[in-house]
This record gives structure tokens, C-alpha cells and sequence, in this order.
């Protein structure tokens, strides 16, 4: 690791190669630097050789194949006048090959070293393959279980977001960016992609600034603050500018505020569509726009290519812009070490050792599983007891669809499905009948419940593996109903009227509807998509060999009408209580208007989530007892230091999550009525306790109020711990000035 004298002084000798590079380059090669250009997998057209031997062309996108990438490099460093090398970006979202958990899974683990594993892992394997770059990860913060994204986020917290987001750029960036087998980070979108209106991809959003400053922005601060190489700009429409072309955003926050030296790429052509928001009447007026704005990389539109030379003759935009977004690309480039080495070794093991890829494969899939429902400890399930099992669903033997959206490169035949690792872990006396039932997850047809009722029959026990194709989450894949698509809830209820126990695994890469549906199964175990090891991960928790650990980022609605239901909402002038709270079927014939329930809630639905925001359970029970906190009334600058105990209480040795949770009592401006502010996973074995610590420094209070500046204010704050969000172990302290 470097010095700060070292990195000091390797950062002035960056800066003046990239000015004595500038120097020398005429004004289309600088504007060439500027182009990320989708390459047409392992081909290599002539016209993409000659464009990259003119100078014109910074980057590629979406080339895999090493010897080809190696090819385009050569002809850069050896056949362009000033031998610039190629950025070479992917999405290497979870996983290259091997594929983790979709990063809603990532982050049900809480587990910040699972995460910046599987950020190094997919950077191993990537750049083994020539990618330099990758867009993630994706820090849009996801309150709508509509938006297919919602898969790929870390859910709805701030904080949660924001430690793994750090996680996992540590992952894929390592200690130095100069090593062959670390990628570039890509901060994505900026920013408040994940309030699409209705959450419907690519939709308008509309964020007030203390929301946007308080909230969104908060997980893409971290990354840059965690060393992230570069920022993509969202395709969407914020408060009436696109993120493409939005000043506050990619000038006031990222350069003024935040000081960032790295560089801002386009989404996929979302500057040429900043005509099509009808912010512009044309691609030249896009070009200066976001170019004027900031968008240092144009990502696959050609507006830069076509326009900004005239621009910069026109004076519109200065020749010195121009060079700072050329800079800002240099300087990633010179941080790769791409000068020095642009070639990817090809006797590279590459991949490192596969099997250990897959040991982090499967302990992330593992710990990834929430356990939402387990009656009578029906879970874990005991060989000895069972002679057959039915094993049933489109999901239990699908090597693909197990892989969740955004795994470009991932290699299904690494992938061991459920229905094996279920084979492999019972013993010759237990049968197993396996029947898929449906052909997808949107089958409407009854033609395969027979053949299930009749496993079904003929078995002790049921496992169901049911939920959503990878395809039905993920950009531009939103759902307006949540319900489990096609007719499986209707293959639910067939196979629960043989009276056997039914155990309900579900993939899926979003909260499903199961109000319903947990009424009449036994358990349900939320796996997400769990990637490459999907199989021996969930059959060791279904047999016990290790305890569902994993708590959920995202809040479960009972009904799509609910949404945003979030855990860290604002309390309103009229909070509901039980008291203040009247049911639809309650209120008598003839009941005139009158503001009886003048409080926050629905008629005719539950106010609270079906499953809150950390909730997940265990096979074994923990307690927390003896709340401490070292004093009471601190000043700012000062910390708190916190402790309890937690205390295994069950018979499994098994893993919690143990969270803090602070409220800030009064604001200069709302504050939510529960904030996560820190978050411990523990292993216990039966009968131990373990005496946890949190220290609460007042930064961590901070918040942005009126006047948009970060503030810490004296006042009363509630402090909760426990495993979920509605823990209601509490204690109080005070900032006093
Ligand atoms: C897509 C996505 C973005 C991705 C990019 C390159 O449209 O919005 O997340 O990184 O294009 O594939």
C-alpha cells in the first residue's frame, strides 16, 4: 500500500504526463478520447482498426474475447500517432463467470467481506478476459419493488448502500488499480434512477434537493469516497433535467462539492437522447449540453463525434472544457497502468482456482437466503425422517434462469441447480420425485399440476421452487402486478390440498406478493437469484448444515398500493395508531364523513409491510438484553459508545445480523423515524453470548438541512438495536451543542 507522500507524488507525475499529452494531441484526437464505442463481440471490423488507429476512438464496450481486446490495444499503443490505450468496459454487475447473488442477495448477506469477495473474484476473472472497466456498481436507491433495477440496487437504505458499496469497489479496484487483475469502478446512475415515476424504467423523477442530498446521493458519495474511477449518469429525467445534461448534478455535487478527478460517462446513448426527453432540438444541442454539463465519456451515440469539433470552432465550447474531460479519461488510464501495460497476459490462469470461486460462490448464495416463514420449525429438514420428497417447480432445475439478470458472461454450465444438490445431500433411502410443472414461471396452462399433485401424493414433504425468470427483472422489466407471475399461486393451492408439508422457495429479483400464499405453505426461504451455487447453497440450509442468516434490504408490501412503504419514512403530522386506525368492513351503513382515523393509514389494508426492511429469520433464536451507551449527552464532534449483549438462545449454531437504528427526535428540516446507522454480523453457537459494540460518532447524525449543507444539531435521538428494523429495544441520548 502507498504512502500519502507516494500517491502524492505519483499523481503530480500523472498530471504532467496527461498536460505533455494534451499538448501534442490535435482537437479530434482529444474529442476521439471521448468516444465509447460498443465493439461487435470478437469481430474487428476494419472501419473500428482504422477509427482506433486515427486516434478517434477512447474506449470500447461489451468485448470479451481476450485476443481480440489485445489486437485493438496493440493498434492503439503501436498505430495511433500518440499511443493512447482503450478503456475496455463490461457489466460485470455480480459476477463474470462464476455469478454470486444478484446485488439485492449481496446485500440480504449484510456481509461487507462476501461482497468486496465477490467484487475481486469477478475482477479476477474479468480482466483475465481484457475488460479494464466495469459499469458497477449500480447505488440507485430502490423503494419501488415495480422497477425491475430494483434487482441490481442494494435496496432502500442509505447506509446499508453505502458500506457495500465500498465493499465491493474495494473488490474490484484492489489496493492498486496498476494490477493486472483490478478493474475500474463505475458509480451508477447519478443520480435518483430509482425514483422512476409509477416504478416504471426510465420514467421521470421528480426529488425534492434535501431528499436527493439526504438520500440518493448518499451511497454514490461513499463510492467516490471508497476511490471510484468513474460516475455514468443516469437515463433519467430529474426535476426537469436529464442527468446527462444536469449542471447541479455532474458540476455543483460531483466536481464543486465532492472534488472528484475521476470521469462521467454517458449512459447508452443518453445524450442523443436528450433530444428525445425534448430537452434539445437535436444531437448538436445534446452535445453541447452535456458536454457544457459535464458527460466526459459519450457512451455508443456519436454526438460528441459528429458535433463537438464545430462546437469548440464556434466557441460554444471551449477548447480547455475539451481538455478536462480528455484529463479526466487520461487520468483513469494512467491509474489502470494501461500505458505501461496494455496487454492482457492470455497464459493467465485467469479465472485463479474455479474452485474457490465457487466456495465464495456458494457462501455468498448461502447467506444471501432470507427466511421469511418456518412454522413449527418445520426447517431444517432431517434425511432420517423423510423417505420421499417431491421436488417441484420451473425453478428447481434451471441452470440459466438461477442466475438473476445482468450476467452477460456468466457460463451456466458452472451452475449446480437446486434438484442436484438436493440429490447429493440425502442418502440412498430417501426418494426424490422431481416434476417441473410448468414450463416457465408464466405459464398459464394446468397441463403439469397433475403429474405434481401426483409426486406430490407420494411424497412426505414438498419443496416448491417457484417465483420470476431472470428476464422478468432487470432494465426496462417492471411489473405492475407483484404477484408470482403466471399461475403458480393456482399450483399452490392444488398441491396444498394434499395436506403435505410444503416448503416455498422462491426466486425472484424483486419483493413478490405472499400475503396470501404464506397461509398455506409451511415455510418460505427467499432466495432471490442466487447465481452459480444457487443449489448446494439452499440445500445446505433446507438440511440444516447451515442456518438461514440473511435479512432483508428492502421492504415486503401486502399490496402493490402500499407502494413506497419503506422502513426510514418520515412520521407526518398524523402518524396512525392502532387507536386511530378504522377498518373498511368496520365502519356502519350510513357512517357520515367526519375525520374519525384522522391519521396516515388505508381502509382497507394493514399499514405496517408484510416483511419489514432487516427482518429475516433463523433456525435458532437470539436474545439482546443489557443496553448500555457510555453516556448520554455528548457535543458534537464527540461519539457514543453502545453495547449489549446478544445472546443465542436456540439450538443452532447460526448467524445474526445485529442493527442500530437511531432516530433524530427534531429537525431543522423532517427526519425519518428510523435511520440504520451500523450493522454487526455474528456467529453464536447454542447457548452463547457475545457482548457487541457500536460506536456512534455524531457525523454520523449529520444531515443535510435548509440550506443544503451536511449539519449536526443538538437534540434528543432514540437508539434502538435487534435484528430487524421493528426492534423495539430502546435507549436515549443527546447532542447538547
Ligand atoms: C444499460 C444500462 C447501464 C449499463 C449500460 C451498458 O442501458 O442502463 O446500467 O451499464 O447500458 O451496458
Amino acid at each position: 500500500m502507498e504512502t500519502s507522500e507516494e500517491t502524492a507524488k505519483e499523481s503530480t507525475t500523472v498530471e504532467k504526463k496527461i498536460t505533455k499529452l494534451i499538448q501534442q494531441m490535435t482537437v479530434d484526437e482529444k474529442i476521439g478520447q471521448l468516444s465509447l464505442v460498443n465493439s461487435i463481440y470478437g469481430k474487428i471490423s476494419k472501419s473500428l482498426k482504422q477509427t482506433i488507429a486515427d486516434g478517434k476512438i477512447g474506449g470500447i464496450l461489451n468485448e470479451v474475447d481476450v485476443n481480440v481486446v489485445n489486437e485493438l490495444q496493440r493498434i492503439a499503443r503501436e498505430e495511433s500517432r500518440l499511443g493512447i490505450p482503450l478503456l475496455v468496459g463490461r457489466d460485470v454487475i455480480h459476477g463474470f463467470k462464476t455469478i454470486f447473488p444478484i446485488p439485492l442477495g449481496l446485500s440480504s448477506t449484510w456481509n461487507t467481506e462476501i461482497v468486496k469477495q465477490c467484487g475481486r473474484i469477478s475482477a479476477r476473472e474479468a480482466s483475465a478476459a481484457g475488460i479494464n472497466w466495469t459499469f458497477a456498481p449500480m447505488l440507485d436507491i430502490s423503494r419501488d419493488p415495480r422497477w425491475g433495477r430494483i434487482a441490481e440496487s442494494f435496496g432502500e437504505d442509505p447506509y446499508l448502500s453505502c458500506e457495500l458499496a465500498k465493499a465491493i469497489i474495494s473488490g474490484f479496484q484492489g489496493d492498486d488499480l496498476r494490477n493486472p487483475d483490478c478493474i475500474a469502478a463505475c458509480a451508477k446512475h447519478f443520480a435518483g434512477y430509482g425514483a422512476s415515476e409509477g416504478g416504471k424504467d426510465y420514467n421521470t423523477t421528480n426529488i425534492p434537493e434535501n431528499e436527493l442530498r439526504n438520500v440518493y446521493l448518499r451511497p454514490f458519495k461513499a463510492a467516490l469516497d471508497a476511490g471510484a474511477v468513474s460516475v455514468m449518469t443516469s437515463f433519467s429525467d430529474l426535476n426537469g433535467i436529464p442527468a446527462s445534461a444536469n449542471v447541479f448534478l455532474l458540476k455543483q455535487i460531483l466536481r464543486h462539492e465532492w472534488h472528484f478527478e475521476g470521469f462521467v460517462v454517458s449512459d447508452w446513448e443518453s445524450i442523443s437522447q436528450l433530444s428525445v426527453h425534448g430537452l434539445t432540438a437535436n444531437n448538436r444541442e445534446a452535445a453541447y449540453e452535456a458536454a457544457n454539463a459535464g458527460v466526459d465519456m459519450e457512451m455508443v451515440s456519436r454526438t460528441y463525434a459528429d458535433h463537438l469539433a464545430d462546437l469548440v470552432r464556434e466557441e460554444r465550447i471551449s477548447e480547455d472544457q475539451i481538455d478536462i474531460m480528455v484529463s479526466n479519461i487520461l487520468r483513469a488510464k494512467f491509474r489502470l497502468g494501461l500505458f505501461d501495460t496494455p496487454l492482457t497476459k492470455t497464459d493467465r490462469a485467469g479465472n485463479g482456482k474455479p474452485h474457490k470461486h465457487l466456495e465464495a460462490a456458494k457462501q455468498s448464495a448461502t447467506q444471501s437466503c432470507v427466511l421469511l416463514e418456518n412454522r413449527h420449525g418445520i426447517l431444517p429438514l432431517s434425511k432420517k425422517e423423510l423417505s420421499s420428497i417431491a421436488v417441484i417447480g420451473p425453478l428447481a432445475d434451471d441452470p440459466y434462469e438461477q442466475l438473476g439478470t445482468w450476467i452477460f458472461d456468466g457460463d451456466r454450465d458452472l451452475s449446480q441447480t437446486p434438484l442436484n444438490a438436493i440429490k447429493a445431500i440425502v442418502d440412498d433411502s430417501t426418494e426424490i420425485h422431481f416434476c417441473r410443472a410448468m414450463e416457465t414461471t408464466r405459464s398459464k396452462t394446468r397441463k403439469g399440476f397433475g403429474e405434481a399433485i401426483k409426486v406430490s401424493e407420494k411424497s412426505d414433504l414438498i419443496i416448491l421452487f417457484l417465483g420470476e425468470e431472470s428476464v422478468l427483472s432487470g432494465e426496462a422489466h417492471c411489473r405492475a402486478d407483484l404477484n408470482m407471475p403466471g399461475n403458480q399461486n393456482e399450483l399452490i393451492d392444488e398441491i396444498a390440498k394434499t395436506g403435505k408439508p410444503i416448503i416455498l422457495v422462491i426466486m425472484a429479483g424483486r419483493p413478490l406478493l405472499l400475503e396470501e400464499i404464506r397461509k398455506k405453505v409451511d415455510s418460505i426461504l427467499y432466495a432471490w437469484h442466487p447465481g452459480t451455487m444457487a443449489g448446494p447453497a439452499i440445500a445446505d440450509l433446507l438440511f440444516g448444515i447451515e442456518s438461514p442468516s440473511g435479512k432483508l434490504p428492502v421492504t415486503f408490501p401486502r399490496a402493490v398500493g402500499q407502494i413506497p412503504i419503506y422502513y426510514n419514512h418520515k412520521n407526518t403530522g398524523r402518524p396512525a395508531t392502532d387507536e386511530s386506525i378504522i377498518k373498511i368492513d368496520d365502519i356502519k351503513p350510513g357512517t357520515p364523513q367526519h375525520s374519525s382515523g384522522d391519521t396516515s393509514f388505508y381502509l382497507d389494508i394493514d399499514n405496517l409491510p408484510l416483511y419489514p426492511f432487516g427482518y429475516g429469520l433463523s433456525y435458532s433464536e437470539f436474545k439482546y438484553s443489557h443496553l448500555k451507551l457510555d453516556k448520554h449527552r455528548i457535543k458534537s464532534g464527540e461519539s457514543i459508545k453502545i453495547n449489549f449483549d446478544l445472546t443465542n438462545t436456540g439450538r443452532f449454531e447460526a448467524e445474526e445480523v445485529a442493527q442500530l437504528y437511531i432516530r433524530d427526535l427534531v429537525g431543522s428540516v423532517t427526519r425519518p423515524v428510523k435511520e440504520l446507522k451500523g450493522f454487526k454480523k455474528v456467529r453464536l453457537r447454542a447457548g452463547e453470548t457475545a457482548s457487541i459494540s457500536f460506536e456512534l460518532a455524531t457525523d454520523y447524525l449529520a444531515f443535510y438541512g435548509r440550506d443544503s449543507k451536511l449539519i449536526t444539531e443538538p437534540g434528543k435521538f432514540h437508539l434502538w438495536v435487534g435484528g430487524c428494523s421493528d426492534t423495539d429495544l430502546c435507549a436515549e441520548f443527546e447532542i447538547i451543542e
